[in-house]
């Protein structure tokens, strides 16, 4: 069967998470606040917007709407310093490699992602040319875990949801891969991902095998 393989970007495609993480960082500590591990886990797959407004709450922090937009930008001023040195190396392992594998069998493959910055990530490692959909964080109105992102890109791809697969590094994404019934693989750590279908360490995990498992409907 032909199956619609989506892709989020931030912590899957590339090891941008930690990007996000120390400009998060950065900010909190401008504002006068710690910023955790563990809550930089709870603001990914998350909007800008969204991020800003849940480490505003942990701190207790209203702001006017200048004050916060400002803040947004300048987060992601920083977060863009970091993108720009960026090169191919920054490309998770198998990554290029799963991409090509599945689109030498046919597969849909289509970008997922909450990310604003997503298309010119992608040239910047020039992984643009192997997505035929692009759903990003300027195309969609609800944030994750919100299904909207992944049931656009299934839409583009003309492949039913129960035949897509979700890549996701993220709890808020994996969720939203449930919420649309698509097969949600999490990548990176079991404890934070136990709500998804699977869950691998990254794509060096992830053999031919499983991914043919999921073409032939051995997996759903
Ligand atoms: C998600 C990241 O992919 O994109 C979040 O996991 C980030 O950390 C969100 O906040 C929005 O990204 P951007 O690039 O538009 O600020
Ligand atoms: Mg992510």
């Amino acid at each position: 069967t032909k199956k619609g393989f989506i892709f989020d970007l931030d912590g899957v495609i590339v090891d941008t998470a930690k990007y996000h993480f120390l400009a998060w960082k950065k900010l909190a500590k401008r504002i006068g606040m710690d910023f955790s591990e563990t809550q930089n886990e709870q603001l990914k797959g998350v909007s800008r917007k969204r991020s800003l407004e849940k480490i505003l709450a942990w701190g207790n922090k209203t702001l006017s709407e200048a004050e916060f937009n400002q803040l947004m930008s300048a987060k992601n001023d920083d977060y863009l310093s970091y993108i720009e040195k960026m090169d191919d190396s920054e490309v998770l392992p198998d990554i290029a490699k799963t991409l090509d594998f599945l689109i030498g069998k046919g597969q849909a493959v289509a970008l997922g992602s909450a990310s604003k910055n997503a298309v010119p990530i992608l040239k910047k490692v020039h992984l643009l040319d192997k997505f035929e959909a692009i759903v990003d964080g300027n195309d969609v109105s609800k944030a994750k875990p919100d299904p909207e992102v992944f049931l656009n890109a299934s839409e583009l791809l003309k492949v039913k949801p129960e035949d897509c697969i979700v890549f996701e590094d993220s709890v808020a994404g994996v969720q939203a891969a449930n919420i649309a019934k698509m097969l949600s693989i999490g990548i990176g750590d079991k404890k934070n991902l136990h709500e998804a279908d699977y869950v691998f360490k990254d794509f060096t995990e992830i053999s031919e095998d499983f991914l043919n498992d999921i073409m032939s409907n051995k997996i759903n």
